[in-house]
This record gives structure tokens, C-alpha cells and sequence, in this order.
């Protein structure tokens, strides 16, 4: 990835009846760089990017290219290319003609149509598929050609929207694979849309989490993983278990009524606060029946709970358990049954305090 931006969406702001979809959009994106756009169904990530391919015109704000504005550019003048949500293939057309389609239309010469397209095809490992009817290929195959299609302008920025998400989960990590290295190896910048966040996770340099149209956190993915802005942004990228709590002072919370130790300095007293803990992150023991007298006491960092549920997932076990009222889900590697108390244990750092309703716009403000 380079340093220098490539493409910029500033304060962009669409509105669709009147409804806000996209409220204050700012990304600044680098060349060659992977960026993904994350976020649940309808937060208004096809949105982003129809204003990036200029099929839709912000409200307010605009986008720039380089030194320009392209705002009022058209589709096929920008050199951005897109991979719809649903591929969109023309289906009259064999493979070749697919991919050769706005080629012709350009009127390039025959030629080096016929390089280009064997090339796109190399790229995406559908040599030889070059006469074959869309209707006969596989889910996996007909969005090979879809990409295809789309890098055989060589553009500057390919945007793709769910690409993946009509394929099987093996074929999905596949092509997640493949699609990254065919990133790398064509230099190209990435705008990537997608509401599987281990998708985002794993395939980008740069994840913007998006919620009602409001960018909640933009960063590396290991940022995004380990230091969640906000409970939104903790539950929406691992499974988490998310609490009420209240910041007695620094390093001390309240929780079910409990006081716990955790790390967090600089909140109000008595502040209301998101308390977010990680499946991963608790230890559970079983304890006797003698101990389960000490039902919901809070010791150390510690509370009781009975299990609800206990399934093996493969790694690990997802153990369900309930403290007062709440829900907790745990991965460990001990196999519980349903009745058994059992202590969990949470460590001061594995405790993370978020503020309520906390967004990007907070930290600018
Ligand atoms: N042309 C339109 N007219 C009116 N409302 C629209 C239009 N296009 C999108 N919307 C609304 O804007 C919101 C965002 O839509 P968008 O397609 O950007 O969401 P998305 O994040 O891509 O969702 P999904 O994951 O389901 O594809 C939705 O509430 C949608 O109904
Ligand atoms: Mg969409």
C-alpha cells in the first residue's frame, strides 16, 4: 500500500426521501490499498459505493480522484470499475463476450481485445472457458467472470460489493484468497463492501464499520478487533457478551451489582459505561455444590453462573450461562452440561470499558 491518497469521499451526505442513508461520510483512500466497508444490511454500504462509481449523486459533499472533484463525472469516465451485489452478467453472451464487452464498445481494436481478455481470464483461472455460456457455469465461475470483467479496463479502483456472498463457505474462503492476491499483484486499490466481518477481518489493510449511515470506527483490523470504539463496533466484529455497567472510578466497575477490577482509567464517576468481554476471554471452572451457596457473589473478579448450553464447535465448546437474568456465551475447551454451576473468572485487561453510543465524530469533537 502507498502512502498517497488515491480517493476521497468528503463530508458526504445522501438522503432518500426523508430518510438520512448516509450521514457525514469522510474516507480517505490510499493507493493499492485494500479498504472494505463493513457493516449490517441497510447501514448504506452499496450506497457508498454507487457514490463512488458515480451512479448516484451525493446530497452534499463530494468525492475526489487524485487532485479532482468527480463529482459530476459520469460512470463510464471514471476510471473505477465495479462488481455488483448481484454480478449482472448478460446472459446472451458466452464468457468471452462477457468480458470483452465494453471493450467493443469502445471500439478497440479486435486484437487486443482478444490479449486483454485471455489475460482477465489467466488472472481469474478460467482459461479455456472463453466460449462457455454464463448459464453454464458455477456460482464460483460467473463471479470469476464478473471480476474479470471488471479488471480488464485496468482501472485505477475496483469497487465490490458482497462479491462473495452467493458462494458456499469453503468456495467463499477460496476466493477470498485469490481475490487478495489478485489485489497484490495487480496493484490495484480496493473498495471492498461486505457484512461478514471475518471477511473484512482477513482480506483488508483498512476496515470502516458503518452503522445507520455513520462511520462508527475506521482502522487497521487489528485495531478494529482489539480496541473497539464502542459496544456497536465489540458486537458487530466478534461475538461479545456486553453488559450494563457503571465506572465507580478509575479501574473499578460496577457490574450485576458487583464491584470488578479492570484497567480502563479516565471515565466519569458513576459514569454509565458498556462493559464488553470476549467469549474468548473467561475462564470457567466448575465448581461444588457446596460452593454453589456463593450463587452471584462476586469475588476477585469472579461471579457464578449456571449453564443454559454447552456445544462443541469444532476448536472449541460454546458454553451459554446465565447470572443474573443475563446471558453469557463462552468459548472454552472443557465440556459442560446443562445444570452445572460453574465460577467466571475475567482478568482486569480482558475487561473493556466503552463509553455509550461512542462514534468517530466524538474523537473530532
Ligand atoms: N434508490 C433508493 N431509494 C430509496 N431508498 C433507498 C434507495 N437505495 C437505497 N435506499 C435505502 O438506503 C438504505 C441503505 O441502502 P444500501 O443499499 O446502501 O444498504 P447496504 O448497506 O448495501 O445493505 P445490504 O447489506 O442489504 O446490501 C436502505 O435503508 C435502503 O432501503
Ligand atoms: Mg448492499
Amino acid at each position: 500500500m502507498d502512502n498517497k491518497v488515491l480517493l476521497r469521499l468528503v463530508n458526504i451526505k445522501k438522503v432518500f426521501g426523508s430518510q438520512v442513508i448516509l450521514n457525514n461520510i469522510s474516507i480517505n483512500i490510499k493507493k493499492n490499498e485494500f479498504l472494505t466497508l463493513l457493516g449490517p444490511s441497510g447501514c448504506g454500504k452499496t450506497t457508498i459505493l454507487r457514490i463512488l462509481g458515480g451512479f448516484e449523486n451525493p446530497d452534499s459533499g463530494f468525492v475526489m480522484l487524485g487532485e479532482e472533484n468527480i463529482n459530476n463525472v459520469a460512470p463510464y469516465k471514471r476510471n473505477i470499475n465495479t462488481v455488483f451485489q448481484r454480478y449482472a452478467l448478460f446472459t446472451h453472451l458466452d464468457v468471452y463476450g462477457n468480458i470483452a464487452f465494453a471493450l467493443n464498445i469502445k471500439k478497440m481494436n479486435k486484437k487486443i481485445i482478444k490479449e486483454k481478455v485471455t489475460k482477465a481470464l489467466i488472472q481469474v483461472n478460467l482459461q479455456g472457458y472463453e466460449k462457455r455460456s454464463i448459464s453454464k457455469l458455477s456460482g464460483g465461475q460467473q463471479q470469476r467472470v464478473a471480476v474479470a470483467r471488471a479488471i480488464v479496463n485496468e482501472p485505477e479502483v475496483l469497487l465490490l460489493d458482497e462479491p462473495l456472498s452467493s458462494l458456499d463457505l469453503k468456495l467463499r474462503k477460496e476466493m477470498q484468497y485469490e481475490l487478495k492476491s489478485l489485489q497484490q499483484e495487480l496493484g490495484i486499490t480496493f473498495v471492498y463492501v461486505t457484512h461478514d466481518q471475518e471477511e473484512a477481518l482477513t482480506m483488508s489493510d483498512t476496515v470502516v464499520v458503518i452503522n445507520d449511515g455513520i462511520i462508527q470506527q475506521m482502522g487497521t483490523p487489528e485495531s478494529i478487533y482489539n480496541e473497539p470504539i464502542n459496544a456497536f463496533v465489540a458486537d458487530f466484529i466478534g461475538e461479545s457478551n456486553i453488559y450494563d455497567g457503571i465506572m465507580i472510578r478509575d479501574e473499578v466497575l460496577e457490574l450485576f451489582g458487583h464491584t470488578f477490577k479492570c484497567v480502563d482509567k479516565g471515565f466519569n464517576e458513576n459514569e454509565s459505561i458498556d462493559v464488553v468481554i470476549r467469549p474468548e476471554d473467561v475462564r470457567l471452572t466448575k465448581v461444588s455444590n457446596s460452593q454453589k451457596t456463593t450463587n452471584h457473589t462476586s469475588r476477585n473478579n469472579q461471579l457464578i453462573g449456571k449453564v443454559t448450553d454447552c456445544i462443541f464447535k469444532g476448536v472449541h465448546y460454546e458454553t451459554c450461562i446465565e447470572t443474573f437474568g443475563e446471558e453469557w456465551v463462552i468459548h472454552d475447551t472443557e465440556n459442560f452440561v446443562p445444570g452445572d454451576y460453574v465460577s467466571i473468572e475475567v482478568d482486569p485487561f480482558n475487561i473493556h470499558i466503552m463509553k455509550k453510543h461512542r462514534q468517530v465524530d466524538d474523537d473530532e469533537s
